[in-house]
């Protein structure tokens, strides 16, 4: 036992201090998956769904069994082909649409509907891009959280 310790002591000034700080910031990465991030997800779903509802919760809701409001249910749309759900009339603007609701394409649409899809009968503009990002990471996480079921 003594040896070993011994062994240790002597083994550390071989190391060259880079590989220490290296491991020293894989740890604290480390520590940041383990605890951090759930904790920061947490915190970013809440303040995203509060931000969804202050903007979008009138037209929309994510409840799943929830029929459309004003606007079609958004509890899947993330991922999703544009104006596929059945159960919603969409305008011309968007039937018949060929692209899928990412960040890329959210983004622009939240800003300005209108100016993002022209017909569309979504009146909507966020000129915010923090209140955009909350949202979108809200409809990212929902999408996330239902294929884990
Ligand atoms: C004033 C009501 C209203 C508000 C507020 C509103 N929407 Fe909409 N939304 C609609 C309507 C109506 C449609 C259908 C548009 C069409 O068919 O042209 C729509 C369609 C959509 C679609 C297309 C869904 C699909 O199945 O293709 C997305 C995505 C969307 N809205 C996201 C949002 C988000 C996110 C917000 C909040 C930032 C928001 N909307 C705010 C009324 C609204």
């Amino acid at each position: 036992m003594a040896a070993a310790s011994r062994e240790e002591i002597a083994c550390y000034p071989t190391i060259p201090s880079a590989t220490l700080r290296g491991a020293g910031a894989s740890l604290l990465l480390y520590g940041v998956i383990l605890h951090g991030v759930p904790a920061a997800r947490a915190d970013v779903s809440d303040a995203g769904r509060q931000q969804f509802l202050t903007s979008c919760g009138t037209c929309h809701t994510t409840n799943r069994d929830e029929p459309p409001r004003q606007g079609p249910n958004l509890a899947t749309v993330f991922g999703r082909r544009v104006a596929t759900l059945p159960e919603y009339e969409y305008s011309a603007a968007l039937r018949g649409g060929n692209w899928v609701w990412n960040e890329t394409t959210l983004d622009p649409w939240i800003e300005n509907a209108q100016a993002a899809h022209p017909g569309t009968v979504m009146n909507y503009r966020q000129a915010d891009p923090d209140k955009r990002r909350l949202i979108i990471e809200y409809l990212k996480s929902i999408k996330e959280a239902s294929r884990e079921l």
